[in-house]
């Protein structure tokens, strides 16, 4: 079977073909997967503007999937079924996916299957490392999502955990834009943090709020199954603390630093250190939480999805704390971590699988839970 999955949700057009393999080990093979990123046009706006993105996913959206369908050497009548995000996302980039994929499956006389977006974010661990063990606690981190699924059987997800502000992509872009890094700030974060020391800043460790703060409940596992969800994040407070130290050093906040240089109150190296000491306590609170959750649940694995797990350090501490606890830990390729639509793909077969499709009915939604998908 070959899915063209498609995936317009926040400022990347993209198109992939995924198709079955036979091989129950490693069931998916993905055939193309192809980006559009508009990350330049958004870059001078300091983060995404929901109406620009919208126009260019419909200039975009064309040539995306016919370069899809190039790549993977296969025709229109090659496809079996079209998969694409219902949400949650920007509705108005969803629903030019959403209309590009209604009317493919339409002309072709095939079956369209919606999507949550972070349905896709946990398949992305599944197609590019197979059936790992289960049950799996993934975290999806990115710009939008900071949040812990428990998934115990292939294609169910309970959330189990998620941040209760900023999440923990948003963090890393505000902080690059107070610190005049330019947006997405993940990445030059990272590479900055590299020349930095990371206990040069003094930032606080994010809190929770449960009575005991810091402890998981004893009764996770029962209390997530009964949809409550009880292992939080926390990134906002850090961020208030990053503005407050750079005030107390005549940073200008309500602009941001121009550019980092040698001749501004901070130095390029004060920079570096800043980075790096951020980085250091998000990674950690990410990956502390993450791993007191599986041990909670008895995962059998731990999986990292998401933009920010492109992130240098939260691969190296997650790869070392699952040696240390014995849990494996799975974190796919960069081009599928974040937003793509080979992962849309997957998820949609996932859901094909189990003989669902979606009716011509449905419609791009900003909020949408992970089962509610058309
Ligand atoms: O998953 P994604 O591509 O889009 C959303 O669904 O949000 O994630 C984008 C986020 C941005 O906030 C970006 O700053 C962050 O992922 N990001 C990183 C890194 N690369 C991208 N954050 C930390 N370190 C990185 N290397
Ligand atoms: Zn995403």
């Amino acid at each position: 079977m070959n899915v063209l999955g498609i995936e317009t949700s926040c400022d990347e057009t993209a198109a992939a073909v995924v198709s079955t393999t036979g091989d129950p080990a490693r069931p998916w093979r993905i055939d193309s997967n192809i980006v559009a990123s508009q990350a330049e046009i958004h870059r001078e706006w300091g983060g995404v503007v929901p109406e620009i993105a919208s126009r260019q996913h419909v200039r975009d959206i064309c040539g995306v999937v016919e370069r899809a369908l190039g790549d993977a050497a296969k025709s229109w009548e090659d496809i079996d079924a079209i998969a694409v995000t219902q949400g949650p996302g920007l509705v108005g980039s969803l629903l030019v996916g959403i209309s590009y994929a209604k009317a493919a499956a339409a002309t072709l006389q095939k079956p369209v299957v919606a999507v949550h977006h972070l349905a896709g974010h946990i398949e992305s661990v599944f197609l590019e490392h197979g059936n790992i063990p289960l049950p799996s606690l993934v975290l999806v981190v990115s710009g939008g999502h900071t949040s812990l699924y428990l998934v115990s059987e292939p294609g169910r997800y309970s959330l189990v955990g998620r941040t209760r502000d900023d999440a923990a992509g948003e963090a890393y872009d505000k902080v690059a834009r107070l610190l005049g890094l330019g947006y997405p700030g993940g990445p030059v974060i990272d590479k900055m943090a590299k020349e930095g020391r990371d206990d040069a800043v003094d930032l606080p460790r994010p809190r929770f709020t449960h009575r005991d703060r810091n402890a998981l409940p004893a009764d996770l596992a029962a209390r997530a199954a009964a949809g409550e969800s009880l292992a939080e994040f926390s990134f906002s407070g850090l961020k208030t603390a990053v503005v407050r130290i750079l005030q107390e050093r005549g940073v200008p906040v309500s602009t941001g630093l121009a550019v980092p240089s040698d001749a501004g109150p901070l130095s390029r190296q004060d920079v570096a250190d800043f980075c790096a000491s951020f980085q250091r306590v998000v990674v950690e609170s990410l990956v502390d939480r993450t791993f007191e959750a599986a041990a909670r649940l008895g995962a059998k694995s731990v999986g990292i999805a998401g933009g920010v797990s492109a992130n240098s350090r939260l691969r190296r501490d997650s790869a070392a704390r699952g040696d240390a606890e014995g849990l494996p830990v799975f974190i796919p390729r960069l081009s599928l971590s974040t937003d793509n639509a080979a992962m849309i793909a997957a998820a949609g077969l996932r859901r094909l699988e189990r003989g669902e499709t979606s009716s011509m009915d449905f419609n791009g939604l900003a909020s949408l839970d992970i089962g509610g998908a058309a």
